[in-house]
């Protein structure tokens, strides 16, 4: 493990441990971030962080199984680090759990992000980066890519929570005028870090599709339910924009340089624009591609990169689902200059190099 100058940016990441978390953890190690992760693991395996490390090469500067919510433990972090910027990834995020616990969700998504602006007002610390999500765009008309410009319409306690958030985030803003935060919508991230160490290793069943199918891959679960085969897309399955997780993670090491939380290059081409840091306020923007993926042409992208068959029957549509949600990623690549870098198929590859090494995730990998 390499030491860095006591100077680097020190960056406090909610729920690191967990899949977009551990992926970023890893993206903000290589680039030269000092790395505290709090996360309470209620999704997630200690073992992710060990992994982290490994791949990066360095040390998280700590780690503190707290529960976001717990303001007296979180004092004492805050006490302990002089954090430069917060990503906020600590939340519930199953849209069908979110309609059977509804106070859960509200409790532990909007309780989390007020005890941490509390934790972060106290000790001045004015940078955040928030995880939102496409599912507050939630029942759109519109077959184009969804740009930032979309009013917000959710369609579940999950993504209220959500849009209840980037509110909060706003009305903040409005009244702590130093305060610079990033909303990031990602669409549908998916795959894992391509060494095979880390990855998506959900609890219980899957609720999204890319693990579900995977873990049929590997043999774990019998067949895919698709849900829907009488959608107005090609092949008759709905379409997502599916986000490499390693571009998810990447775009979030650049949002933090824009908000002037710069880590080191190592050793990557300049970009086309120097970055122009924002200003504080409330920043909103889309992660996703741009391309849309049907659920089959997903099944044949998993087939090709596993070699193996993945059963699947087609079946009634899931309720609330919508036939087509794919990103504009137009606006961050105007702000950012950025753009994904990896398809679908890379997605396929990484996520089968995880789930065949790890056939029941890290607790037996
Ligand atoms: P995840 O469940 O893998 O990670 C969340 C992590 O937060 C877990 O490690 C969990 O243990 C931890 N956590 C949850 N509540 C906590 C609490 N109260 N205190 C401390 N730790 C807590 O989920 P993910 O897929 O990595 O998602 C990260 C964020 O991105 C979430 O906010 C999610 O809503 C958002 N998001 C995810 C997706 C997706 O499809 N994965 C899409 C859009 C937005
Ligand atoms: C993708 C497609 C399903 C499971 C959700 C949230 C969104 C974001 C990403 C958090 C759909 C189909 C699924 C299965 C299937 N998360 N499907 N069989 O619903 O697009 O988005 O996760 O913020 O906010 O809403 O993702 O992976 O569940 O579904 O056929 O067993 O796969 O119908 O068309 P979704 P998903």
């Amino acid at each position: 493990m390499t030491d860095l100058p006591t100077s680097a940016p020190t960056v406090l990441v909610t729920g690191g441990a967990g899949f977009i978390g551990s992926h970023t953890c890893v993206e903000l190690l290589e680039h030269g971030y000092e790395v505290v992760v709090v996360d309470d693991h209620r999704n997630s395996s200690p073992e992710a962080l060990r992994r982290v490390e490994k791949i990066a090469g360095r040390a998280l500067a700590a780690s503190y199984r707290i529960d976001v919510r717990d303001r007296g433990a979180l004092e004492e972090v805050f006490t302990g680090h002089r954090f430069d910027a917060v990503i906020h990834f600590a939340a519930l995020k199953s849209v069908r759990e979110s309609m059977e616990i509804p106070f859960e969700y509200y409790d532990v998504n909007v309780g989390a992000l007020l005890a941490l602006l509390g934790a972060m007002r106290d000790h001045q610390v004015a940078k955040l980066v928030f995880s939102s999500s496409c599912s507050v765009y939630g029942e759109t008309q519109a077959d184009a890519p969804l740009d930032e410009s979309q009013p917000p319409r959710p369609t579940n306690p999950y993504a209220r929570t959500k849009w209840m958030c980037e509110q909060i985030l706003t009305d903040l803003t409005g009244a702590w005028p130093e305060l610079a935060c990033y909303a990031l919508r990602y669409f549908n991230p998916a795959g894992a870090h391509p060494s095979g160490l880390l990855g998506e290793d959900p609890n219980g069943v899957p609720s999204n599709v890319m693990p579900y199918a995977m873990q049929v891959a590997v043999g774990r679960r019998e067949k895919l339910a698709v849900f829907g085969g009488d959608y107005a897309t090609p092949d008759g399955t709905a379409i997502r924009d599916y986000i490499h997780v390693v571009d998810v993670a990447d775009g979030h090491r650049v949002a933090l340089t824009r908000l002037g939380v710069a880590g080191t290059d190592c050793g990557e081409p300049a970009p086309a624009e120097p970055a122009e840091p924002v200003g504080p306020g409330m920043h909103v923007l889309n992660l996703g591609t741009g391309v849309g993926t049907s659920v089959l042409e997903l099944v044949h992208g998993i087939e090709q990169a596993s070699g193996r068959p993945v059963r699947h029957e087609i079946v009634e549509r899931r309720a609330g689902d919508v036939t087509r949600l794919v990103a504009s990623p137009a606006a961050a690549e105007r702000a950012w200059g950025w753009r994904t870098r990896r398809d679908v198929a890379d997605m396929c590859q990484d996520a089968w190099r995880f789930q065949e090494a790890h056939p029941d995730g890290y607790g037996h990998g």
